[in-house]
């Protein structure tokens, strides 16, 4: 079977395309770089030995899609990653996340129709649930006014995707991201930050490695046990397994409906405290940070409602925190080994 993955360079995607290949997939990645680098293609073929096709594309421009999908044949399924994600950009600069993230969106899913492509995987997140008023937070939970538009480029897409499930035979699985981190242990991919990170791990790793000078604890008057913000961090293999598992769901038409929806998360909370004692725990080192005030649209504590996903897909995160932040160390150095 062969899967197109849209995003596939980036950091969820690269993940996920090693995971599928080592599994027996065909995989084709479209990506068109603005965020991630073409030498993670070189990268996934050192992991698996095996070397996905790569085109560089931009699937939000309707031509170059419509082009891509006349020429490439044999597609059976698509994930779809290729999306922007910085949640404050998108505050500053509205329409170009409306743009990217829905346009693709749409030429992706109006090319599969057209080429009879039935499967699709895509890309959601927590952020659907906004500050939940019950914790864990499962599927059913009420999915709240998004405060930025990125926010909004998920809860739109996931409608886009029911209404089209509703009329059409397309069979999707949409999947709510809780905060991926952590890399693959090989440390040949990862996440790698253009400019400074917005997201907490990059920029422990960063800080540990003297590329910044100090890490900015967000608030640490939350009412939570330290007073530091709570979330439910997940390995990024476990995530990228999932995927897995979605796609031979519906390949094994496995599906309870044409349109479902599973959190991916581990079900557990940590505070940004615990992450960065993690981190020291297993690195040894002493991380710089001071404590600041809270960033605006933070939201006190979030964590998943893991029961669906683990009964009806049959998957479990099963990497810990102190996995996660090694990785992600290991990840940080062999970055800085790369560029000597
Ligand atoms: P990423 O930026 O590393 O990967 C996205 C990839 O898509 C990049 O390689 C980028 O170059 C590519 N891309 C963007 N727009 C494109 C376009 N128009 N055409 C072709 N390629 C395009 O991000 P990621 O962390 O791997 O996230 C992947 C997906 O998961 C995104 O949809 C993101 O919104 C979603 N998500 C991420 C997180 C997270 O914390 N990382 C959490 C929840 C959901
Ligand atoms: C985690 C915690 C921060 C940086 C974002 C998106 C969300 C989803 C995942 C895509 C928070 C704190 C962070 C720093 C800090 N992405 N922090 N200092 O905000 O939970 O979620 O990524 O869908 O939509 O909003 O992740 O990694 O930015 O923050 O103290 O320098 O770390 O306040 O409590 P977040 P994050």
């Amino acid at each position: 079977m062969k899967v197109l993955v849209a995003g596939g360079t980036g950091y969820i995607g690269s993940h996920t395309v090693v995971e599928l290949m080592e599994k027996g997939f065909d995989v084709v990645i479209v990506d068109n770089l603005s965020n991630s680098f073409p030498e993670v293609v070189d990268s996934i073929t050192e992991i698996t030995g095996k070397r996905p096709d790569f085109i560089e594309l931009d699937l939000a421009d309707t031509d170059s899609a419509s082009e891509f999908f006349a020429q490439y044949k044999g597609i059976d399924a698509a994930i779809h990653f290729a999306a922007y994600k910085a949640v404050g950009e998108s505050v500053e600069k509205p329409l170009i996340y409306y743009r990217n993230n829905i346009y693709s969106l749409i030429n992706l899913m109006e090319n599969m129709e057209k080429h009879g492509i039935r499967n699709l995987v895509f890309s959601s997140s927590c952020t659907v649930y906004g500050q939940p008023d019950e914790l864990p937070v499962s599927e059913q939970s009420p999915i709240k006014p998004a405060w930025s538009p990125y926010g909004n480029t998920k809860q739109i897409s996931e409608e886009i995707i029911r209404d089209v499930c509703n009329v059409s035979s397309l069979k999707a699985i949409a999947l709510r991201y809780f905060n991926p981190i952590g890399a693959h242990p090989s440390a040949l991919i990862g996440e790698y930050p253009i400019g400074i990170p917005n997201n907490l791990m990059p920029f422990i790793t960063q800080t540990a490695i003297g590329k910044r000078e100090v890490l900015s604890v967000f608030g640490d008057d939350y009412p939570t046990p330290d007073g530091t913000a709570i979330r439910d961090y997940i390995h990024v293999v476990d995530l990228a397994q999932a995927h897995v598992v979605a796609v031979e769901r519906m390949f094994e038409d496995r599906g309870k409906e044409n349109f479902e929806i599973f959190n991916l998360g581990t079900g557990n909370g940590f505070s940004v405290l615990e992450v960065i004692r993690s981190f020291e725990k297993v690195t040894g080192l002493k991380l710089n940070y001071k404590i600041t005030g809270r960033r605006p649209g933070d939201i006190e504590k979030v964590f998943a409602d893991t029961a669906f996903a683990n009964q009806e897909l049959g998957w479990k995160a099963i990497r810990g925190l102190d996995e996660m932040t090694l990785s992600a160390w290991n990840w940080e150095l062999a970055l800085k080994e790369r560029k000597k």
